[in-house]
C-alpha cells in the first residue's frame, strides 16, 4: 500500500488521474511527459486495456454505487471485464473474502454504513494484483 499526502493543490488527485487515464482524454490542457504503467504509456493504452489493472474509487462512495445489493456492486467491475459468468463469480467470492464482508454479500447496498459502502467499492475495482485509488 502506497500513500500519496500532501497539501491541498498539490497534485495528489491529478496524478491520480494520470494514472487511471482520465488525464489526457477526460480532461483538457498541456501533457508534458509520460505516465508508465507496467512500461507502457498510459496515453496511449487503450481504455479496456487499462481496465483490467487500475480501478478508482471516489471518496464519496455513494457517486459510484451502481448496484441493489453487495453482491453484484462486487460483480459490477469483472461483468464490465467481459469475463465469464464462473469467473465473475469466483472474483466476488474472493473480493469479499479478502475484505472480509462475506457477511454483507445479500445486503442491500443502500443501507450499507459509509465503510460498507467504501469496502464494497474496493472489492468492485480491484482484484489481487490490481493498483487501485482511493481519491480524496
Ligand atoms: N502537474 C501539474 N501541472 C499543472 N497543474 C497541476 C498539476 N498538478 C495539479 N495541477 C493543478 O493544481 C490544482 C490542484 O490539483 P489537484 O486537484 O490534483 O490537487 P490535490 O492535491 O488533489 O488537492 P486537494 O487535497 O485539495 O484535493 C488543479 O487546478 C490542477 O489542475
Ligand atoms: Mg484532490
Amino acid at each position: 500500500m502506497l500513500l500519496i499526502a500532501g497539501s491541498s493543490g498539490c497534485g495528489k488527485t491529478t496524478l491520480a488521474r494520470c494514472i487511471n487515464g482520465l488525464i489526457p482524454r477526460s480532461y483538457r490542457g498541456e501533457l508534458t511527459g509520460k505516465a508508465l504503467l507496467y512500461g507502457k504509456e498510459i496515453a496511449k493504452l487503450q481504455i479496456p486495456e487499462m481496465a483490467q489493472t487500475v480501478g478508482t474509487l471516489l471518496q464519496d462512495p455513494e457517486r459510484q454505487i451502481v448496484a441493489s445489493n453487495v453482491f453484484n456492486e462486487i460483480a459490477f467491475g469483472p461483468e464490465n471485464l467481459g469475463l465469464p459468468r464462473d469467473e465473475i463469480y469466483t472474483r466476488v467470492e474472493q473480493a469479499m473474502k479478502r475484505l472480509n464482508i462475506e457477511y454483507l454479500a445479500e445486503r442491500e447496498t443502500f443501507n450499507l454504513s459509509g465503510g460498507e459502502k467504501q469496502k464494497s467499492g474496493i472489492g468492485r475495482c480491484a482484484d489481487d494484483e490490481s493498483i487501485y485509488f482511493v481519491v480524496r
